[in-house]
This record gives structure tokens, C-alpha cells and sequence, in this order.
């Protein structure tokens, strides 16, 4: 039986298991990359694994969150990355050299090697035929230790694509159509791989584009095969060794197929407040627009940008609106700027931020109160923006584009022409921007440079033999990582200090939780179902961690949150009867007896619920190590006891 492109990649990083679907897997890893809001804790991490020298082929931390520096703490977080790195042997970017993924598939990403990020827009690399995933810090820590990293073995969806995209249709439309079928559960434990003769009118960028978003199916990640297109895109970046050809084999058998014909997509927006909620521009044209934003690791690319600065050239954007323009890198922001195309987005009225995610992570631009804003990026969840009732939609840039100007909703077909940007045969390159690690020889010499924003891990001890807990919060469904640990310009400084981060935890919920759970030292968090969708945020689960909370009991998980729960030594618990949840509320005294005896017979957990006198079963579905993990308090622990 053939394999599928992911099959075939995942066969030759294979290191424990087998490629059984279900079943836990253990994958080398030949890349890491971080951005700076997880990767001060993963470097913190590494440090405390004691291990000299990173042992991948390439790990590249980047700084492109916490860019906004309103006071020491980023700054600090800067430097403290900069100095870990050089010492062990990790590639550098500094802030103004470009969103991580956006620079990471410019300047390093290889087809056919696996990647591991600490963001959860990691499969952005899938564009260029990687096996690229989002991950936890301490999963990246343990990584770049030479350790491997552990999936359930997913399914495989085809997604073929047929036909080719009409003018002012774009890549954006396609993940937006395939998020309107499969919604934003549909991906879990899955990756989605892409084929069929559409693929080949994609460039790499746009390919990137679709990858990116697949996070937001709760994919495990979503893959392109690399082809000439590919080959094309790594001449033009000057890597064209770095080339090979992957494509699945004819006989490969996949678990589901979806068919997109491109020639019949029309523009889309996710309505506010979910990725998956996704209607035509058409049926939204003639809405108000207060704000435009274009940009993030999803829509910020050469060809979306000169498509953007095409629309705009001559033009004034509308007076009601406010556009914002974030270049993906500085290489983009460059080429923009040396052939002109910079002074048409400027000229037009457009603001130009740093090449960095910026308003993506509420770094700014926060819309008006009730503000409406359309985005280029792949999130619109509640509060993200930083304007807790803005609404926002997650449009093209061609949409982005003429709303900008008409300063309502617009359907591009009736307003521009189609404008198609060849790919560069030579972008601008110039690395100048990415430091190089000290070599074995110097890196003792580096000084690691810590400001008072750099706090240690959390240490953690094993389970107790029983738990007696309250209920510290009563959740529903669709929670999301934003809820649990909010970002934003004030929050996101603290992400390096797991004491100061952990007052604002779940306060977008509930703003008394993080007292309550620090009061009752001891506590379990009650919710629905795709609990901790979003991110790869490992803050929400170390918050919790820290404000005493043991276990986490829901309907179901988002997968990168679940393992994240599992790595702090957080017990992720789902109801064996769903009903059950009526059966807790808040304050409840919930007890489990001899939980390390039932987690290691594997057959779910017993909650009693003192309170209501009633029993509660839970599924606990935990691999043997996953269960050790949690046995020991965590992976960090785990990881130190088997070095
Ligand atoms: Fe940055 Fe937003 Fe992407 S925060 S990495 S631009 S999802």
C-alpha cells in the first residue's frame, strides 16, 4: 500500500512506535524554531535540562511578539534570548527581521525535514513540504536536547484542489472554504494534505498561507508536496540545494477526502468570534469598516503586499477607516520599499508598523469600542484585538484591500482589477539580521544576561497519592487559550515571570479566579468541549499550574493544550458521560482517592463530588509516558530523571 507525503516523512523520523493511527509516536526532530513570548520559557527550560548544545540540525529563536517596549521587560526578554542562544548553539533573528514563520520558510525551512515550534502557527512550513508542528516550550526545550517529540499518529485528509482561483480570489478564500466545511474541531488528531492539479497554480507563500490557517482546524498540522513550484521559490531565496522532490505515492490511502474546485470560490470572512464562522463577502458587502488590518504570519508575504500596494496605489483610504500595514519580514519590507511600492501604501494613508505579529497579539492597533476591523490574520477570538467588543472579520488582502478605501465590506470582483504578481526571480537577501551561535570552542565565554523580568521555572513536585480540591471555575464550551491566559500589550511582557503572568489568569472569564484558586491552594477546573483551543501558549496551562490547580475536567481537549496540561503535571480529565458536567459547580469539594494507583491502571479516574454526594468517571486516556510524566510532576521533572 503506498504512503501518503506525510506518511513518508513521518517513516523517516520514526524513532518509537509505529505508524499505527491512534497510537502514540515518537518523531526526531531536525528543527526547532521559538518565538520570544514562549521562548523565554524554553530557554529557561533547556537551561534547566543542564544540557550544553542544542542537537538539532537548526533551532532559530525569533523576536516578533513582544516587540512593543513600553518598559524593561521585553527588552530584558530580548536580551536574555539573544545571550541564551549564542551560548548554546541556536540561530538568532532580531526584533524588526520578521514574523517566525514567515522568515522561517524565507531563510530555513527544508522540504521533507520535521520542525517543531513553540507557536501554534508552526505549520506554516507545511507550505514548503515540511513536517512542521506547533508544540509547547518544554516539548521545543526537549527537542532541541536531542529528545524526541511525541504525536498521537494522526489521520491523513486529502484535500484536493482543483480548477484554478478567479482574480481577486485568493489562498486565504481556500482555508477559509475548507474551515467553513471541517469547522474548527474538524482537524484534531488529523493532518490535512493537499493535491490535485490546483496545487500547482499555488506559490510557495500562498501554499503557506492555507498551511498556516490549518491551525486553526485544530489540525496537528497540513502539509504540500514540494514540486517545481517549490523549487522555484528556493532558487529566488538563493537555497535551491536545499531542494527535494516529495510528493505521496499514487496508491496512497487516505482517511477522508474533501474536494475544493478554486474556479468556483468566491471571497470569504470569518465572522466574529470564531475562524469557522464563515460567510461570503458578497452577503457581508455594504457593513461600516473601522479598521483594516494587513499583515501577520498568515497574509504578509512579497505577492500579498504587492497586490495590496497594486489596490491602493492613487487611491486615499476612506476617512472613517484606520489602515495598519505590518510587513511579514524584513526582507519583504525592503523589496517593498525598493521598488516603490512602500511609497504607494504610505501615500494611500496606510500605517506602517514593524515587520513583526504586532496587532495580531493585541501589540497595538486595538480597534475602537465596537469597533469593526477587518484582518488579513487567522484568529478573531473574542478580546484578541484588545477591544473586548470589537468585532473582527479574517478576510483576504484583496478584500483588506478595497474595504480599506470604500470604508465598507467589498466584494474585490467589482472593484479591482485582477492583478497577478509573478514570483521575484531573486528576493533581496540579506541575512544581517540573524546572529550566529558562539562555536563549541566560545561558548563558554558568552555571558546568559538575565534582567529582574527573567524568573525561574516553576518547580513542581510528583503527584499526591489522593487530592482533595474544589471546583475553582466553572467553564463552557470553545474556551481558548486566549481566555485562559490573555495576551495583549500589558499582559504578554510578563510571559518570563510565571508569579506576575499568573494574576491575569482566566480574568477575560472571571476576574476573581486567579484569588480563588491561589485561596483554595488546591483546585480543579470544570469545562466544555475543544477546551484550550488556539494556541500553543504554554502560559495557559503553567499559570493554572502555579495557582494550584490539579486537574483539569472537561468535555473535550484541543490537542496542543492537552499535552501542554500534561507537560506542567496538570491531570486532563474528560467526563465519561457528558451529563456529568450539571453534576459540579463552582466551589464544589471534589476528592480523588489514590490517584496515582488509578492512573497507572489506566482506566479512567473516580471524582467524588463531597459536596453532592455523587461519584463522577472520568476518562483519563494517557500513554504509559504520559502517565509517568504526570507521576513525576511534569516533563521537566521526567526529563531530569531519565537524562
Ligand atoms: Fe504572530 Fe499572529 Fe502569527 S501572533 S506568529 S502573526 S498568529
Amino acid at each position: 500500500m503506498g504512503l501518503t507525503l506525510a506518511e513518508k516523512i513521518i517513516k523517516n523520523h520514526l524513532v518509537t512506535g509505529e505508524m499505527i493511527k491512534g497510537t502514540d509516536i515518537g518523531i526526531r526532530i531536525d528543527q526547532t524554531l521559538t518565538q520570544d513570548a514562549t521562548g523565554t520559557m524554553a530557554y529557561l527550560e533547556f537551561e534547566a535540562m543542564g544540557i550544553d548544545r542544542v542537537r538539532t540540525e537548526r533551532s532559530v529563536a525569533y523576536i516578533d511578539h513582544n516587540t512593543l517596549q513600553t518598559g524593561f521587560e521585553n527588552a530584558d526578554d530580548h536580551r536574555f534570548i539573544q545571550t541564551v542562544c549564542k551560548k548554546h548553539g541556536i540561530w538568532f533573528s532580531r526584533p524588526g527581521n520578521g514574523i517566525c514563520h514567515q522568515v522561517h520558510l524565507e531563510r530555513f525551512g527544508i522540504p521533507g525535514k520535521t520542525l517543531i515550534g513553540s507557536d501554534s502557527h508552526t505549520p506554516t512550513g507545511g507550505g514548503i513540504g515540511m513536517l512542521a508542528i506547533g508544540a509547547g516550550g518544554l516539548d521545543v526545550a526537549v527537542a532541541m536536547g536531542g529528545g524526541e517529540y511525541y504525536i498521537t499518529m494522526p489521520k491523513i485528509v486529502n484535500v484536493e484542489l482543483q480548477g484554478e482561483l478567479q482574480e481577486n480570489v485568493s489562498a486565504k478564500d481556500i482555508i477559509l472554504e475548507v474551515l467553513r466545511i471541517m469547522s474548527v474541531k474538524g482537524g484534531v488528531g488529523k493532518i490535512i494534505e493537499y493535491t490535485g492539479e490546483g496545487i500547482k497554480t499555488l506559490s510557495v507563500p500562498q501554499r503557506a498561507t492555507i498551511t498556516n490557517m490549518g491551525a486553526e482546524l485544530g489540525a496537528t498540522t497540513s502539509i504540500f508536496p514540494s514540486d517545481e513550484n517549490t523549487l522555484e521559490f528556493l532558487k529566488a531565496q538563493d537555497r535551491a540545494d536545499a531542494y527535494t522532490e516529495l510528493k505521496a505515492d499514487d496508491d496512497a490511502v487516505y482517511d477522508e477526502h474533501i474536494v475544493i474546485n478554486l474556479s468556483e470560490l468566491a471571497p470569504l470572512a470569518a465572522c466574529p468570534h470564531s475562524p469557522d464562522a464563515v460567510k461570503s463577502v458578497e452577503e457581508l458587502a455594504g457593513m461600516k469598516v473601522d479598521q483594516v488590518c494587513i499583515g501577520s504570519c498568515t497574509n504578509s508575504s512579497y505577492a500579498d503586499l504587492m497586490k495590496v500596494a497594486h489596490i491602493l496605489k492613487g487611491k486615499t483610504v476612506a476617512d472613517g477607516v484606520s489602515l495598519a500595514i505590518a510587513p511579514g519580514s524584513k526582507q519583504v519590507l525592503n523589496m517593498l520599499a525598493q521598488n516603490g511600492a512602500l511609497s504607494d501604501l504610505i501615500d494611500a494613508g496606510a500605517r506602517i508598523l514593524e515587520s513583526a505579529c504586532g496587532p495580531c497579539i493585541g501589540m497595538g492597533q486595538s480597534p475602537n469600542s465596537k469597533g469593526v476591523s477587518l484582518r488579513t490574520f487567522n484568529r478573531n477570538f473574542l478580546g484578541r484585538s484588545g477591544t473586548k467588543d470589537a468585532e473582527i472579520y479574517l478576510v483576504s488582502p484583496e478584500v483588506a484591500a478595497v474595504s480599506a478605501l470604500t470604508g465598507v465590506m467589498t466584494d474585490p470582483r467589482a472593484y479591482a482589477d485582477g492583478y497577478k504578481v509573478d514570483m521575484p526571480e531573486h528576493f533581496l537577501i540579506n541575512d544581517n539580521m540573524v546572529i550566529e551561535p558562539a562555536s563549541v570552542d566560545e561558548m563558554d565565554k558568552v555571558e546568559v544576561l538575565r534582567g529582574p523580568n527573567i524568573k525561574e521555572f516553576p518547580k513542581t513536585s510528583g503527584m499526591a497519592q489522593d487530592i482533595s480540591a474544589s471546583c475553582s471555575l466553572k467553564v463552557e464550551d470553545n474556551i481558548t487559550t486566549d481566555h485562559i491566559m490573555p495576551a495583549g500589550a500589558k499582559i504578554l511582557p510578563l510571559r518570563s515571570n510565571i508569579p506576575a503572568i499568573s494574576e491575569h489568569c482566566f480574568t477575560v472569564c472571571d476576574t476573581e479566579f486567579p484569588t480563588r484558586a491561589k485561596a483554595l491552594g488546591s483546585s480543579i477546573i470544570v469545562g466544555g468541549s475543544n477546551y484550550g483551543q488556539g494556541s500553543s501558549r504554554e502560559h495557559a496551562a503553567l499559570a493554572p499550574l502555579y495557582l494550584g490547580v490539579k486537574a483539569v475536567l472537561v468535555k473535550s481537549f484541543a490537542r496542543i493544550h492537552r499535552a501542554n496540561l500534561i507537560n506542567a503535571g496538570i491531570l486532563p480529565l474528560e467526563f465519561a458521560d457528558e451529563n456529568d458536567y450539571n453534576n459540579i459547580d463552582l466551589g464544589d469539594n471534589l476528592y480523588i482517592e489514590n490517584i496515582r494507583d488509578q492512573i497507572a491502571a489506566g482506566n479512567g479516574i473516580t471524582i467524588i463530588n463531597k459536596t453532592k454526594n455523587v461519584e463522577i468517571n472520568t476518562k483519563c486516556a494517557l500513554t504509559e509516558r504520559q502517565k509517568d510524566i504526570i507521576l513525576a510532576g511534569g516533563l521537566l521533572n521526567y526529563t531530569m530523571m531519565n537524562k
